[in-house]
Parts: C-alpha cells; sequence; structure tokens
C-alpha cells in the first residue's frame, strides 16, 4: 500500500564549512592515497567546519539561505527538524538553536536520530504535519559534523566523510503533486557494524573512554557497503512498483552518498542510467544527514529538476535504518 502525504518541497538550500580537506591532504594524516580513496569511494574532497563550528552552526546556515530563496519569513514557520547525529550536545536540541538564531518565534522543533537515512525520516515526520493540516510551512534540515567524530588515525573511516548541512521547505501541496509514498524500516542487527560506543548513557565519557577510542566513529565498511547495496535497490523498486511506475518513468535518483560504488550497484540493479542519478560525493563525501538535501539543492542548481518530474531519494545508514520518499517535483 502507498502512502500519498498531501505536501510538497517548495524550496531547497545547503550550506558547507569553507574549508576543504583534499585527498592529497589526508595523505600527510593517514597511510592512505588519492588514487585508492577516488576509485574506492568516488571521493575527492570533502569540507570540514572549523574548531568552534557545530551542526547547529550549519544548520542555521542552510535554513538562512531556504528562507531568503523562498523568500519565507522567520515568523511563518511552524516547525522545524533537524535530522543528526552529531548535535551540537546532548539538550538542548539543535532545532532549539536553530529556531533562536533564525528568530522563527512561532516555531516548535525537535532533533531526529536515524544517521544516514535521517533527512528521509524527517522529510516524512514534517510532511505529516503539513499533510494532516496541521502545518503550513515546516523546515526539515539534515546536518552533520561528521569530522567531530572521527578518527584522524584510522584511515577506513577518516576518508569518508565530510561537514555540511541541507534544507527544505515543506508546504501543502494539490492532489498529484508533492511526496507520493514513502518507506521506511529499520534492522537493529545491524548496530553492531556502524557505531559510537562512548558518551551516551551506557559509556559516559570518561578518561577511559577516550583512551579506548569510544568517542569516535567504528565500522565494518564491507558489512555495511552490501547491506546498502542490496537494500537501496530493493526499497527504490518496491516504491516504483507499489505506485506503477518502472525505473524508466524516474526523472532523478538522488541516493545517499555513502560510496559511489554503492550508488552505481544500487543503480545497476535498478536499471537506471548514470545520467538520471545525482551524485556529488566527490565533492562533499558522506555528509549523512546532509547529502540527500545536498544532492537536491547540486540537482536544483544544474537545472536538473523540472515541476512534475519524477523523483526518488534513497538511504541506508547506521541502525541499520532504510529510507525512501516518492515524490513528483512541484517547482
Ligand atoms: C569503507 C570502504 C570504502 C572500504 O572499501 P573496501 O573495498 O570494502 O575495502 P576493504 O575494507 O576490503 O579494504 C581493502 C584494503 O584497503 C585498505 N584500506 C582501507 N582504507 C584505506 C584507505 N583509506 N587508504 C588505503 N587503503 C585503505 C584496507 O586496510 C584493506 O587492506 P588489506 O587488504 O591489506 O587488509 C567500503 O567498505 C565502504 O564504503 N563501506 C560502506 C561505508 C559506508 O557507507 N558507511 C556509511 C554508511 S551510511
Amino acid at each position: 500500500m502507498s502512502h500519498r502525504i498531501a505536501a510538497k518541497i517548495t524550496g531547497v538550500a545547503g550550506y558547507v564549512p569553507p574549508k576543504v580537506l583534499t585527498n592529497a591532504d589526508l595523505e600527510k594524516m593517514v597511510e592512505t592515497n588519492d588514487e585508492w580513496i577516488r576509485t574506492r569511494t568516488g571521493i575527492r574532497e570533502r569540507h570540514i567546519a572549523e574548531g568552534g563550528v557545530g551542526s547547529s552552526h550549519l544548520a542555521t546556515e542552510a535554513a538562512k539561505a531556504l528562507l531568503a530563496k523562498t523568500k519565507t519569513d522567520p515568523s511563518e514557520i511552524d516547525l522545524i527538524i533537524v535530522a543528526s547525529v552529531t548535535p551540537d550536545m546532548f539538550f538542548p536540541a539543535t532545532a532549539c538553536l536553530v529556531q533562536d538564531r533564525l528568530g522563527a518565534k512561532r516555531a516548535w522543533g525537535f532533533d531526529l536520530s536515524a544517521a544516514c537515512s535521517g533527512f528521509a525520516y524527517a522529510l516524512t515526520v514534517g510532511a505529516q504535519f503539513v499533510g494532516s493540516g496541521a502545518h503550513r510551512k515546516v523546515v526539515v534540515i539534515g546536518s552533520d559534523v561528521m569530522s567531530s567524530i572521527l578518527d584522524y588515525h584510522d584511515r577506513a573511516t577518516c576518508v569518508l566523510f565530510g561537514d555540511g548541512a541541507g534544507a527544505v521547505l515543506v508546504e501543502p501541496a494539490k492532489d498529484g503533486e508533492g511526496i507520493l509514498d514513502f518507506s521506511h524500516d529499520v534492522d537493529g542487527s545491524g548496530g553492531q557494524y556502524l557505531y559510537m560506543p562512548g558518551g551516551g548513557s551506557l559509556h559516559p565519557s570518561t578518561h577511559e573512554t577516550i583512551d579506548k577510542n569510544m568517542h569516535v566513529v567504528h565500522q565494518e565498511g564491507s558489512q555495511v557497503f552490501k547491506y546498502a547495496v542490496r537494500r537501496m535497490a530493493e526499497l527504490a523498486a518496491c516504491l516504483l512498483e507499489r505506485n506503477g511506475f518502472t525505473s524508466d518513468d524516474l526523472a532523478l535518483v538522488v541516493p545517499h552518498q555513502a560510496n559511489l560504488r554503492i550508488i552505481r550497484a544500487m543503480q545497476q540493479r535498478l536499471g537506471v542510467e548514470d545520467s538520471k542519478v545525482m551524485v556529488n560525493i566527490d565533492k562533499y563525501g558522506n555528509t549523512t544527514g546532509g547529502t540527500i538535501p545536498l544532492g537536491l539543492r547540486d540537482a536544483v542548481d544544474e537545472g536538473r529538476l523540472k515541476k512534475g518530474d519524477l523523483v526518488l531519494l534513497a538511504a541506508v545508514g547506521a541502525g541499520y535504518t532504510t529510507g525512501g520518499l516518492l515524490m513528483r517535483w512541484a517547482y
């Protein structure tokens, strides 16, 4: 059964911090090389936040750009949702910090944690408030400062991620436009393959947790790789089939950007050619919550989306979490 939501994206914006970390820079930090990183992941460079810059700062910049683009006054915003696994701090929520900096006086908000599927989940949740008629303007943001939880001695993880944020405005839709369907699921048995063990209630930060390197990303990359290819392809096929579409009907797939080889393997299973797949991992790496809205932003800026286009968003992340949406692009 498909799940239509009477809500549409009416604007998209993004922000990445100015500092660039290239593969050549990483060659000086760990035993790696540009060729390995490019051929195994598709990444050439990523943006990294300076010290003192948290996810709320990137999220606020993305939201400000969104409000300017859509000519929205902050007082019009009803709800702000921030998807992040690297909030500035446990509390207050990043959404509260963003609400204050924007001066969005009427808005309520909260954070949502679903790792790389976070933006897809947050978009679905935000759209429900619009579809139900409760709200008219919801800002959904994906923002992560992954550099804050990386071990820059571990070549298997530190080359993969970057920092960035993207934001969309969600407003009511008429019949036939906007979000046609979504599909999300969780497989908690995969939690052991990608996680950060320290700093939470189970292992609060102590000198010992720091000494044991528990405050950084731990990953079994090949496990995550296989799961991501399989589930993203299954999810996409399911969304298309139950809505009576084939991959030929798609104008654009905007996948989570974790590894170019994951994206290519997924699209091959789906039977979608390169020209219909948004790729910007070369510039930003994996920005976790930021990848899909940054992909949408770049697609709009490059003129690759027009009103009525059938668009598929798909992500897999730590958890495991899987999330996807099918929509008619609305502007
Ligand atoms: C991490 C990832 C790029 C590794 O690629 P891979 O092809 O699976 O490579 P492997 O892990 O099998 O490692 C192959 C070799 O490269 C080495 N290697 C790993 N990272 C390296 C690096 N940055 N530079 C050079 N060599 C590296 C490994 O040590 C290994 O060497 P060995 O054969 O001597 O043991 C890949 O598994 C991946 O992208 N996984 C998914 C990650 C992901 O998406 N995470 C976020 C989820 S949203």
